[in-house]
């Protein structure tokens, strides 16, 4: 594969891995995933941005074939689906120098054991001059790990936003079409950024001053349309979260899939927008995903040895883990004889911000009277939801 100019002297080399199934071994991939790396050739010096996953290693140094010579190495982000070939990157090319901060400085040096003299440590808002290609150094902590940061091409005014912005994706297509990268851009966002919202909101900020014409990320296709991409996350991370209630449920035998159905009749009447997963074979990115505008979640589970079904703990405990903006949470369950399923996953969600609005509990099969209690919590929910826009 031949790089590609994506502008005078600026080269995108995307590496696709179109059939891995997970990332991190637990995010499902259905659309697989790319690395992208990027070449700027300065009339002094040539720097490679980022590289690729080491699985990918030969693909990605196919790419390098015709290079006889890298000077630097900009490395955005520790995580090895980016980092993990600079080691080769660097034995290939010995008197190529890391430029980076420090504290990624410091976890390649732990996580790959990248030699001390191989880096020159640049700070925030350094600015470096290739030869009429001047990068400067954006930190954008946490988007998201402490150490990620952005590179902005003054003169092309280009961004390499790493995994900010990013999607799971791959494609031979190189530019993002919006309808096309939307959800994929949005899995990613949930996946991996949801959790960081205030540190997105300090760096779209921060982003805002720059004339950005084409954000090029880590993951998926680059960003001509700028708009659209710094628009969608600030939907996703800094706007209110939609008319919508997430119900997540499991149900063994039927009893509380009888309380579900009944609870999403009773909110589509009262004009709730529902998204109902069942977590029994639920992929877990769309679990995350649909929790992105949901203003209320419902986890709605059978008593499994005195407490919820463990598929039910595993998504409260994603929940917390991926904190949303969800404003409003409700719990209902079956139970034979006895538990404590609300005060677990009360503990397992205690971390976000949103309040326990109702509680259902029904001993065995739902009677009339356990599903005019549904009806009542589905009021309340609607209720709540009165201010709130149209789920879209
Ligand atoms: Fe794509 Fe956080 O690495």
């Amino acid at each position: 594969m031949k790089p590609t100019e994506i502008a005078k002297n600026v080269y995108s080399m995307p590496v696709n891995h179109f059939n891995r199934k997970l990332f991190d071994s637990l995010i499902p991939l259905p659309d697989g995933t790319s690395y992208n790396s990027y070449l700027v050739k300065g009339s002094k010096y040539t720097v490679l941005l980022d590289t690729a996953d080491p699985e990918k290693k030969e693909q990605f140094f196919d790419y390098l074939s015709g290079e006889k010579k890298i000077d630097y190495v900009v490395a955005h982000h520790a995580e090895q689906d980016h980092s993990g070939l600079i080691p080769a990157a660097l034995e290939k090319y010995p008197l190529a120098r890391v430029l980076t901060n420090a504290k990624c400085k410091e976890l390649l040096m732990t996580h790959l054991h990248v030699k001390e003299d191989r880096f020159q440590v640049i700070n925030d808002g350094d600015k470096f001059d290739a030869g009429g290609k001047t990068l400067e150094f954006v930190f954008t902590p946490w988007v998201h790990w402490p150490e990620t940061f952005s590179t902005y091409l003054a003169e092309d005014k280009i961004l390499f936003s790493c995994d900010f912005f990013g999607s799971h994706l791959a494609t031979p297509e190189l530019y993002a079409v919006p309808e096309l990268v939307h959800e994929p851009m949005k899995r990613y966002y949930a996946e991996i950024m949801m959790p960081f919202r205030a540190n997105i909101k300090n760096n779209l900020e921060k982003l805002s001053g720059y004339d950005i014409k084409m954000i090029c990320p880590s993951h998926g296709p680059m960003h001509k349309d700028v708009e659209f991409a710094v628009n969608r996350y600030k939907d996703w991370a800094l706007s209110e979260p939609e008319n919508k209630a997430l119900v997540l449920y499991v149900s063994m035998h039927g009893s509380t899939a009888q309380l579900v159905n009944r609870l999403v009749s009773a909110l589509q009447e009262r004009g709730v927008g529902v998204e109902k997963l069942n977590l029994e074979d639920a992929d877990i990115g769309r679990v995350a995903m649909a929790m992105v505008d949901a203003a209320t979640i419902v986890l709605a589970t059978p008593t499994v040895l005195a407490g919820p079904h463990p598929k039910a703990i595993y998504a409260a405990y994603l929940a917390s883990l991926l904190r949303p903006k969800v404003k409003h949470l409700a719990v209902m369950y079956t139970y034979g004889w006895g538990g404590k399923t609300v005060e677990f996953l009360s503990n397992v969600l205690s971390n976000l911000k949103a309040d326990i609005i109702g509680q259902v509990a029904v001993k065995g099969l739902p009677t009339g009277t356990d599903l005019e209690l549904v009806d009542q919590l589905a009021i309340q929910i609607a209720e709540k939801h009165q201010a709130l826009s149209v789920a879209k």
